[in-house]
């Protein structure tokens, strides 16, 4: 292999979710890496700043107002970006339904938001692979990247919602990384740590940063740069021979 080991320059990299937080940061981080992010995002307001802003630092992204929970805009989202590129090289599936979640006991959780989390989170991940796989299937490769939590190994409480979607990631990463190893996709997972990013996070209250670094072996905050270098590597052709892989990136607070 050369030195085009760890190159993504040229890829045509679907992120859902990449209007604010951790999906923006892997927007702008690709973008600077030469490849092309397609930015598919619900909150339009949020999608048209991070066009913006990729912009700004001399990339070329495709925004795409998209809900990962609906077929039809996921369909559309799709088919905009082979419009627009012909192909789609990588998958990350980051859009959840995370930051605004509020911390309650399991069985106060309303039904409705119950419902909205596992449809985004888990129904929306499925969508989104389902549409991509047949392209990547007839391009002979690609990669399916799925945002899982290090919630789940941890079973942290307080929003069961929450890291129940996260655990359907697990599974879902190991069954379809089976399913298309013959078509040379490769399916991964990551599982971040608590992440700090721009946004205030509903389920986070006093002591929880400091509680959380203590675990760590690395004692100090995960910011979203951390996360780059892992799933730039699972989207890089370096990353040919890993799949079904769930990789944790938390500064060693928890081993899987
Ligand atoms: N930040 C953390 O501490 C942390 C830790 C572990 C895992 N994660 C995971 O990393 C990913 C990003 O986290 P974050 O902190 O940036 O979350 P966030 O809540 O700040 O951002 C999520 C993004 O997804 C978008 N989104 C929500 N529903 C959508 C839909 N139906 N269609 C399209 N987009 C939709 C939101 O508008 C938002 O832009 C998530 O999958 C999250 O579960 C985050």
């Amino acid at each position: 292999m050369s030195e085009k080991r760890f190159d993504v320059g040229g890829r045509v990299i679907v992120i859902t979710g990449a209007g604010q937080g951790i999906g923006r940061e892997y927007a702008l981080a690709f973008a600077e890496a030469g490849a092309i992010p397609v930015l598919a995002e619900i909150n339009r307001a949020n999608l048209d700043k991070v066009e913006e802003e990729v912009r700004a630092r001399g990339g070329t992204p495709l925004a795409i107002e998209t809900d990962v929970g609906t077929p039809e805009s996921v369909q559309a989202m799709v088919a905009r970006t082979l419009e627009s590129h012909g192909r789609i090289d990588v998958l990350i599936n980051n859009a959840a339904i995370f930051a605004t979640i509020p911390r309650r006991k399991f069985d106060e959780i309303p039904f409705d938001e119950w419902n909205r989390v596992i449809h985004v989170n888990i129904t929306g991940s499925y969508l989104c692979a389902a549409a991509v796989a047949p392209v990547m299937r007839t391009a002979g490769h690609g990669r399916i990247i799925n945002i899982s939590s290090g919630t789940v190994p941890q079973g942290v409480p307080g929003f069961l919602h929450y890291v129940s979607s996260k655990a359907a990631i697990v599974g879902m990463t190991r069954a379809m990384a089976r399913e298309l190893g013959d078509d040379n996709i490769n399916v991964n997972a990551v599982l971040p740590g608590y992440t700090e990013t721009e946004m205030e996070h509903a389920s986070m209250d006093d002591g929880m940063h400091d509680f959380i670094q203590n675990k760590r072996i690395l004692k100090r905050p995960e910011t979203p740069d951390d996360l780059i270098g892992l799933v730039m590597f699972l989207a890089s052709p370096g990353s040919a021979f890993i799949t079904g892989q769930c990789i944790a990136c938390c500064g060693g607070e928890v081993m899987l």
